[in-house]
């Protein structure tokens, strides 16, 4: 267990996995991802979420350590996704007596992931709910779709600590010292950003309490400074772009539209734009949907494939519909031999988006970039930095 100290009465019993390969079955987690759990002992004595599957027996070794042969009172479930109630049923078995608080959404969906009968210990909390541990004091809200329908979140009043469930949270284990908002970024964008809307109404929630601690339930506990990651939150969640710059998103079959993607981004970056490229056949998608998010603007170039677009950048286009891409200025380059048709899907995608223009001209290569086609790429440039 990483070394994580909140305070005396509030203890992290959280766990690391550096084992998992893909988080979600589609995330790389190059630094792994942390399973955060939480004690609070009172007077009663509270646990805040269990954890994943992959970490039972440190998970349960931790709680019992610093219970100190104590016996909790409650079991607070802010999330039904398994990577955190994944212990649920088992903790209830070990603790007869312990009660489950949960939304009503989530003790409604109980049943659905374990086999025992809640009814008699659940107590279902809704907006605004208290409950008193002693010298400290829970307040439930709700925040339903960040990212599930079940959400909650907890205030803590002595302390004035938030537990955000999956907000604020973070990929990478705790015992990794490494950047926040870049693996927050992307964390955000992948698994919470279709939710914006629900987002900003926790926000505006938040902006009432005194909050002096995070504890999400993956990442670093967030205690200083707190203003940064609120904003950040509220750019990403109001889907503004964060930077100015351009992400380039190519796919290339034998390299002759990556040579036209390069050649585009020295006039980006000449123009002194900030560039993001990615090749999509070999990059990571979840990197392309963060900094898609992260800049004002995004080229997409392809070629076509099958009188279709080519596989990968479909994909591409299909996570940031998902998402609900919005708010960018577009610029589109396609390929094609005799019968392009990429750059028609594409734009089909793109005008799709909401809040998105989709400058002219739409660049279009016939097999390798000619003179022509560096013209029209200048053109696309000049039209992109004067949105
Ligand atoms: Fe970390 Fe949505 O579970």
């Amino acid at each position: 267990m990483s070394n994580v100290t909140i305070s005396n009465a509030i203890r992290y019993i959280g766990c690391d996995d550096h084992k998992i390969d893909l988080f979600e079955s589609q995330y790389p987690v190059p630094n792994g991802v942390s399973y955060n759990s939480y004690l609070i002992l009172d007077e009663k004595v509270a646990v805040m979420d269990t954890a994943d599957r992959r970490v039972s027996e440190e998970w349960f070794a931790n709680l019992e350590r610093e219970l100190g042969g104590r016996t909790p009172d409650y079991l607070v479930v802010s999330h039904l996704e398994p990577d955190h109630a994944y212990n649920i049923q088992r903790l209830c078995e070990k603790y007869p007596a312990m009660q489950v608080v949960a939304s009503a959404k989530a003790v409604q969906m109980l049943p659905q992931f374990f086999t025992m009968d809640f009814s008699p210990r659940t107590v279902t909390v809704k907006e605004g709910d208290t409950l008193s541990l002693g010298s400290h004091t829970l307040t439930f809200i709700m925040a339903p779709m960040i990212h599930w329908p079940e959400v909650m979140m907890e205030y803590e009043s002595t302390e004035k600590v938030l537990f955000a469930a999956d907000g604020f949270g973070k990929f990478g284990a705790l015992d990794v010292e490494e950047d926040w908002a870049c693996e927050a970024r992307r964390y955000y964008f992948n698994i919470v950003g279709k939710f914006g809307p629900s987002v900003q109404t926790l926000l505006k929630k938040a902006a009432k309490l005194d909050i002096q601690t995070i504890c999400p339930l993956h990442g670093p506990i967030l205690q200083e400074n707190l203003g940064y990651y609120i904003e950040k939150y509220d750019i990403w969640s109001s889907y503004r772009p964060e930077d100015e710059g351009v992400t380039l998103a190519y796919a290339s079959i034998h390299g002759n539209t990556a040579i036209a993607a390069k050649k585009l981004a020295e006039m980006l970056e000449a123009r002194g734009q900030k560039v993001s490229m990615f090749d999509l056949a070999r990059d990571s998608m979840s990197e392309a949907v963060e900094d898609a998010f992260r800049y004002d603007k995004l080229v997409l170039a392809a070629p076509t494939y099958d009188a279709s677009l080519f596989p990968c950048m479909e994909d591409f286009l299909y996570h940031l519909k998902v998402k609900n891409y919005q708010k960018r200025t577009i610029g589109i380059m396609e390929n094609g031999s005799w019968a392009p048709a990429a750059g028609r899907l594409m734009k089909a995608y793109a005008d799709g988006f909401k809040n998105c223009t989709v400058v002219e001209p739409l660049v279009s290569i016939r097999s390798t970039v000619k003179e022509s086609t560096v013209k029209d790429m200048e053109a696309m440039v000049d039209a992109l930095l004067s949105k």
